[in-house]
């Protein structure tokens, strides 16, 4: 039985020094087995154990039949909003502090970097450096600020990581705060698929996959938000208005779908089935979101309720996400 692959789990770090200013984010210990994420005093998120704990992980990936792990960084330390020289140096300390996670079960747990995306030149120089270090992959925030994954120095950064041969998951992050999303944590269950669905968008629209190398490895987590869903609105607005929507593209959205890996953490097989329809059964790997609280556990839960075609099946849980990784996973 080839290995199970779970795609989309995060990693918080137990540990790490004081990052200078007072907003930082800093863990402050509820127990041994609970602590949360401070953002200055402010409470953030509330996490267990199983975001530092490798053996929780592992009894936990024992429990949901997970045979591997991608291990991502949580995006509330991305640092996208500082001075790049700072943002270096934090992801420095996350990604370092990932490895001591990571090296307890190193068959098992695939550690991916953050790197400084405000500064592709400090990009770069931290990605190399991971990847050198064992890291097989980087995370990144959908936007910096006001700059979408098409911008010019963000697309340099993903054109230098097909040349790497290192893949990229794209994560949402930073929703635009409003105060109608604050009831039922609709900042998670709205927010994030509408900034997965932007970003997407913006690089169809904008014919950043006509110029991107098709050897680009690039994975979306939740679906890919409500693209999937809303790819025919889009293909309509290319098709038929193309004067009012004003798009660069030589294609028309869905065109671009396979173009892009998106996780299984959907929770319904009918979804699951429109992302193997839109973007290939060859484009869908199993994701869960682990430990968050709105992840899938078990893991792979819908995967395993979907009825798919034995060989569609072994391309979710496993061939897929092989892929994905490249060489030598
Ligand atoms: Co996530």
């Amino acid at each position: 039985m080839a290995p199970v692959i779970d795609v989309h789990t995060h990693v918080v770090p137990s540990g790490w020094p004081d990052l200078g200013s007072p907003d930082d984010p800093w863990l402050r210990m509820d127990s041994a087995t609970a602590a949360t994420i401070m953002l200055g005093d402010r409470e953030f998120r509330r996490i267990t154990d199983a975001c530092w704990n490798a053996d929780t992980r592992l009894a936990d990936m024992d429990a949901d039949g997970i045979d591997v792990q991608v291990v991502l960084p949580t995006p509330v330390f991305f640092g996208y909003d500082r001075k790049a020289a700072d943002a270096a140096r934090i992801a420095a300390i996350f990604n370092d502090l990932t490895l001591e996670v990571t090296a307890q079960a190193p068959d098992r747990l695939v550690p991916f970097c953050q790197v400084p995306l405000q500064d592709t030149d400090a990009a770069i120089t931290e990605l190399d450096r991971c990847i050198a270090n064992g890291h097989r992959g980087v995370e990144i925030g959908n936007h910096v600020g006001d700059r979408d994954l098409d911008d010019a120095p963000i697309l340099d950064f993903l054109r230098r990581c097909a040349e790497h041969d290192v893949a990229v998951f794209v994560h949402p992050w930073d929703m635009a705060p409003t105060p109608r999303a604050d009831p039922w944590m609709l900042e998670w269950l709205v927010g994030m698929p509408a900034e997965t669905h932007l970003s997407l968008l913006h690089l169809a629209l904008s014919g950043a996959f006509d110029r991107l190398p098709e050897s680009l490895r690039l994975g979306f987590a939740h679906g890919g938000g409500s693209f999937a869903y809303w790819c025919g609105r889009a293909d309509n607005a290319w098709r038929h208005r193309r004067d009012l929507v004003g798009a660069d593209s030589e294609h028309p959205p869905s065109h671009y779908a396979g173009r892009v890996y998106v996780d299984s953490v959907v929770f319904s097989p009918e979804a699951l089935k429109t992302l193997i329809a839109v973007h290939g059964a060859d484009r869908v790997v199993l994701g869960s979101d682990y430990p968050f609280p709105l992840g899938e556990r078990p893991a792979g839960a819908v995967i395993r309720a979907t009825s798919l075609q034995a060989d569609q099946r072994e391309l979710l849980l496993s061939e897929n996400a092989k892929t994905f990784l490249g060489a030598g996973a």
